[in-house]
């Protein structure tokens, strides 16, 4: 099973970054699959350690796609290392293994702490479509255009139905950014 997630790791020095990444977990084990390039992938490779944080707020994913990533954060417990103020819950992760790959490798990371901060209120399905709609903002240039506007319309219907005003803004938002990669794509 992939959970989507968001990572935070740090740089040599200490800048923060947040990005959405689907890990698998295995009991202590996390497994992160950065495709080359990304700047998740270099910080782990020369601090090997992240922090994976779990939440179902799109918002977090949505800002990470606009490049919006100033997020508020606190200081781990066991690494050096900063979690996503805000999110449900978070791993504190050291890389044991690479598995190297000239496209996607793969960092085996064993947890090292665990910490719950806030309990979960349900499932949210505007949440799901937003998350969904991110993943395609990622894949703009390879998905066919027809396909992803299909997509796009399909996904619209539980955030109208199900999607407090957060969901509609953060839906409104990825919707233009996706159409205007589809308007660079042509031109
Ligand atoms: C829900 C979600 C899951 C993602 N999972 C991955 C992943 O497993 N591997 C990957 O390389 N990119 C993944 N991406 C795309 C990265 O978030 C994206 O490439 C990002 O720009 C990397 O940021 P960075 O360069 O700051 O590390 C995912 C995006 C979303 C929205």
């Amino acid at each position: 099973m992939i959970l989507e997630t968001i990572i935070s790791t740090i740089d040599k020095s200490g800048n923060v970054n947040f990005a959405p990444f689907g890990i698998k977990k295995n009991k202590n084990f996390i497994l992160i699959s950065p495709y080359i390039p990304s700047k998740t992938l270099n910080n782990l490779t020369s601090t090997k350690s992240a922090t994976v944080n779990y939440t179902n707020d799109a918002v977090f994913f949505v800002n990470s796609i606009l490049g919006k990533k100033n997020f508020k954060k606190k200081k781990c417990k066991k690494i050096k290392g900063f979690f996503l103020d805000g999110c449900l819950a978070y791993d504190e992760v050291v890389v044991e293994e690479i598995k190297n790959d000239k496209i996607r490798p793969t960092f085996k990371c064993k947890i090292v702490e665990s910490v719950s901060n806030k309990r979960f209120e349900g499932l949210n399905r505007a949440q799901f479509s937003l998350i969904e709609a991110c993943i395609l903002a990622t894949r703009i240039n390879f998905l066919d255009t027809k396909k992803l506007m299909e997509e796009l319309s399909f996904l619209s219907k539980p955030v109208e139905k199900t999607g407090g005003q957060t969901e509609k803004k953060l839906w409104k938002k990825i919707e233009k950014f996706v159409s205007d990669g589809i308007k660079k794509k042509k031109n």
